[in-house]
């Protein structure tokens, strides 16, 4: 619409509203593009990158000099956009996401390994997205980068210090498990077998792997407290009196209170604590119910009275596997819970899970 061609006729009071519009939104465009173009050019920490379909650079402003060290003369319209790419792979990477802009006409999101003038390598954390000319066809790619290399570091140093910590912490674990087995191989042994079963039963369940991890962690060392336990106790060939059995009920609180001042990412103590608890309140030592005990101590103990029977006692011999799955089975949802119980149930019905090789127990253990 053209100002002076309207003013040049006789105009109608419609008209005169028209052009008075037109004139308020194009003073708002301009002021608009002003306050963008002011925002493209102060941007100290985000580089903003215009090229054509060629690759070659068009636009480039203070940011992109802030963080790659090119003045905007040295690269605008002088060089192709790779200059700030690393390496023949972050190419190779560029190239796809480009293509598939092209393609798409699409924005995309990358992280880009780059290089700046005098060879630093750094991030950036990318948004690539088309420029269209006026016919509305693709003419070129806008890039809105900012520099993650600080961020990516301080992941990167996170990551490895929660590797160190996880080793130590499985390092602790194994260290307990051997001392255990030095003294009782025939409680190591079980504990194993447990740990398999309890960390299968886990997996089944779709828990997340950390605390299908942490349900085997704490079943290879869940009877730790027997340790406290006179050894002639544990290897009684004979069945236990009931002062005999106090002694040996006191191993869960008698684990905990060795644990329970190691952080572990897991509730080492409190599952070892809880691990002979039933959900209808006759386990020991609290008579927890239901939900309010941890659920891989309930895994546990499901894993723990299956091997258990299945495993020769100083004072019987073993139950056959039918028994040991009759028995979880008798008592689902009463003593164990039923999710574990089926899961359990699974592993062995269908999933032929099988305990490894049991080391008959020491004569002199008994
Ligand atoms: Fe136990």
């Amino acid at each position: 619409m053209n100002k002076d061609n309207i003013d040049s006729k006789k105009t109608s009071p419609e008209q005169k509203e028209l052009v008075k519009e037109f004139e308020k939104t194009k003073k708002t465009l301009e002021e608009t593009n002003k306050f963008l173009l002011n925002i493209l050019e102060s941007s100290s920490s985000v580089s903003i990158i215009s090229t054509d379909l060629e690759q070659n650079i068009l636009y480039w402003n203070s940011g992109a000099e802030n963080i790659f060290g090119f003045k905007s003369e040295e690269v605008v319209g002088v060089r192709k956009i790779d200059i700030i790419y690393a390496d023949a792979s972050t190419i190779h990477q560029v190239q796809k996401v480009r293509k598939q802009i092209i393609k798409t006409e699409k924005g995309m999101n990358c992280e880009l390994k780059q290089v700046t003038k005098n060879g630093r390598i750094l991030w950036s954390r990318m948004t690539l997205t088309p420029r269209f000319g006026k016919n509305g066809k693709i003419i070129g790619i806008l890039g809105i980068g900012e520099d993650i290399t600080e961020h990516k570091r301080a992941d990167a140093e996170l990551r490895d210090t929660m590797e160190k910590l996880r080793k130590t912490l499985t390092g602790i674990i194994h260290a307990t498990e051997m001392i255990i087995e030095t003294r009782d191989p025939y409680t190591a042994g079980h504990q194993r077998r447990v740990a398999t079963l309890a960390k299968a039963i886990a997996k089944k369940l779709s828990l997340p792997e950390i605390q299908v991890e942490g349900v085997y962690m704490v079943g290879v060392i869940h009877d730790l407290g027997k340790i406290s336990v006179p050894a002639e106790i544990l290897s009684m060939p004979r069945r236990l009196t009931e002062a005999e059995f106090n002694l040996i009920k006191n191993h869960p609180k008698a684990g905990y209170d060795i644990l329970k001042n190691i952080e572990f990412p897991w509730p080492v103590a409190d599952i070892v604590l809880q691990h002979h608890e039933r959900i209808n309140g006759s386990g020991y030592p609290a008579g927890l119910e239901g939900n309010d005990i941890i659920l891989e101590a309930k895994v546990l103990a499901v894993a723990d009275v299956v091997e258990s029977m299945v495993s020769h006692r100083p004072y019987r011999a073993s139950f056959p596997l039918k028994r040991a799955l009759g028995e979880i089975t008798q008592n689902r949802e009463i003593l164990y819970d039923p999710d574990i119980v089926d899961c359990c149930l699974e592993l062995f019905n269908k999933d032929n899970f099988q305990f490894e090789e049991r080391e008959e127990p020491s004569p002199l253990l008994g």
